[in-house]
């Protein structure tokens, strides 16, 4: 049996990098996938993607913004009246801008607090209580998986608001994970090292900065999309039933160097 048959999962940040690859790793496993992001267009180019490979639609787009409350609550409302409950959510949706502290904008500190942080708690109550109510009907697993930070365990001399929020996630996961572990519903991080998405387009485009990474990571090279994607999907699965409160850092070695 497929690890997702039956399951019904919610990633957002899933028009592009390790949110698409999370979702088309879910819906390849049977899991029936709600992709969630700013951009319909991207949005649908997963499902694209997810879909003309599979006998049934496994992937549908639901446009929201997860900063904002009146969408994540349009968005819990839709997941209710369509599926009734809810297993797997991952909380992928984020970025950042390069900035230092000294010259940072209240705008700039905020957007990075927003998207990053912000974004998990109110996804996470939202969608957290369709889980717990299902959890009241049906007993399985159940789970939540943030996506964190390799810059949530260090300093990050050009991206302190990331840096700050990946690691308030990290802290977050866990007081979460002790509040619906009362429902059987696990929460973990992921904190991914480089990894070549859109979100670091840009930055590996710079030839020094590529070879500075690769001399600095253990395994000597930047990490794929699906290589996050497939941890993430790994803490979300009946394999990691035990694994609540934690993170899972994947970064080829980073930061044991
Ligand atoms: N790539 C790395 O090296 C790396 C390393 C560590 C951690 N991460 C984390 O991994 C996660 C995924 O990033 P990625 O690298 O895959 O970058 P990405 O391709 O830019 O993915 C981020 C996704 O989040 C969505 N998003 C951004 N703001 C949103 C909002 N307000 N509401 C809804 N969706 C929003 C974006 O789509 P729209 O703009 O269309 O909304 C985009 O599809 C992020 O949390 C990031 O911080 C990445």
């Amino acid at each position: 049996m497929k690890r997702f048959q039956q399951t019904v999962a919610v990633v957002t940040g899933a028009g592009s990098g390790i949110g698409r690859a999370t979702a088309e790793r879910l819906a390849y496993e049977g899991g029936k996938v709600i992709l969630v992001g700013r951009t319909r267009a991207k949005l649908e180019e997963t499902a694209l993607g997810i879909n003309r490979n599979s006998r049934i639609p496994m992937a549908e787009v639901f446009a929201a913004d997860v900063t904002d409350p009146e969408d994540v609550r349009e968005l819990a409302v839709y997941v209710t009246q369509n599926y009734g409950d809810l297993h797997v959510l991952v909380n992928n949706a984020g970025g950042s801008s390069h900035s230092r502290i000294l010259n940072m904008s209240e705008k700039e500190w905020n957007y990075v607090q927003d998207v990053n942080l912000k974004s998990v708690f109110l996804v996470s109550q939202a969608l957290g209580k369709i889980m717990a109510e299902g959890a009241k009907r049906e007993q399985r697993d159940r789970a939540i998986v943030n996506v964190a930070s390799l810059s949530g365990h260090q300093a990050g001399a050009e991206i302190p608001h990331y840096s700050a929020a990946k690691a308030a996630v990290i802290n977050f996961t866990r007081s979460l994970a002790l509040e619906l572990s009362a429902y059987q519903i696990r929460v973990n991080s992921v904190s991914p090292g480089f990894v070549e998405t859109p979100l670091t387009e840009q930055g590996l485009q710079n030839e020094k900065f590529v070879r500075a990474i690769q001399r600095n990571t253990a395994m000597k090279r930047i990490g794929t999309p699906k290589e996050i994607a497939n941890v993430i999907v790994f803490a979300a699965s009946h394999e990691a039933t035990y694994m609540t409160g934690t993170d899972l850092l994947v970064d080829g070695g980073w930061l044991i160097k």
